[in-house]
């Protein structure tokens, strides 16, 4: 495992290339998550369900199952608020005091398998606009900025949705800024904002700034980008 700075917020990220045997992810975690994780029939999302509850239980040192609502948020130990992410068989967790923060969203996207058409899902006409002339300016590929703002909203969306349990899509958020904060031959990490367009929970009216950070990863051979935010008390 290691972890990853995305901004403040830190991702306990692990690579399918770590071998969790399956002994131990027995040992470690309760009948629940073993009989829900082993009943997935796609390989990749068993071993992503499994991993991702292994490090949740390695950090939290509770023996709890963590429980989903009716649509799949997770239900986090009273003293921790999380957010979860995979792809391809990556795993990222985060976990925040509850004391301090309220809720925390966090996203991993993989740039190459962003495709142009699928801007006018994403964005409006001045978030294309903002897009362009922040690949222009730093050498991105318009997909890589895209996938940016993807990976954003979702989560905002992942953040938002525990507390308000109101469903909301892409042209609900506008990123308003995208900035970068730090620069070298290995990753470009960076910061982030968006307007809600609705009244996504109670304490997060229409217009409300949302501002997150983002980190470009290189793992295995592979290349993400994470993104995270953090609503605090
Ligand atoms: C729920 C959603 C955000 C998951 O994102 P994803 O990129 O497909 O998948 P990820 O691997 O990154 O995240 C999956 C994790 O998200 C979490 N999650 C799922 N539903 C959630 C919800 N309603 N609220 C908060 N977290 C949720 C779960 O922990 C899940 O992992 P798990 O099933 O192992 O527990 C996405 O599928 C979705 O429905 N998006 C549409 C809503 C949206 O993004 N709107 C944009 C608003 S601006």
């Amino acid at each position: 495992m290691t972890v990853i700075y995305c901004g403040p917020i830190p991702i306990h990220w692990l690579a399918p290339t770590v071998n969790v045997t399956e002994p131990v992810l027995r040992y470690i975690l309760s009948e629940d998550e073993w009989t829900k994780g082993s009943s997935f029939k796609a390989q990749r999302r068993r071993d992503e369900f499994l991993r991702s509850r292994y490090l949740i239980r390695r950090l939290t040192g509770t023996t709890e199952s963590l429980r989903q609502d009716d649509h799949g948020a997770p239900t986090w130990p009273d003293q921790w608020t999380g957010s979860i992410t995979h792809k391809d068989g990556f795993v990222g967790v985060t976990l925040l005091p509850s004391e301090q923060w309220l809720s925390v969203g966090i996203d991993a996207e993989d740039p190459t398998r962003m495709r142009p058409e699928f801007a006018s899902r994403l964005t409006n006409a001045a978030e294309v606009a903002l897009l362009q002339m922040f690949a222009v300016t730093h050498g991105w590929t318009f997909n890589a900025a895209l996938t940016v703002l993807f990976g954003f909203k979702e989560a905002l969306f992942k953040a938002h949705f525990p507390l308000g349990k109101r469903h909301f899509y892409f042209l609900d958020a506008a990123v308003e800024s995208l900035t970068v904060t730090h620069i070298d031959n290995m990753t470009t990490r960076g910061q982030i904002t968006a307007r809600l367009l609705i009244d996504s929970t109670p304490t997060t009216p229409s217009g409300t700034i949302v501002s997150g950070h983002f980190t470009s990863v290189t793992d295995t051979g592979r290349s993400f980008i994470l993104t995270a935010l953090a609503l605090p008390r």
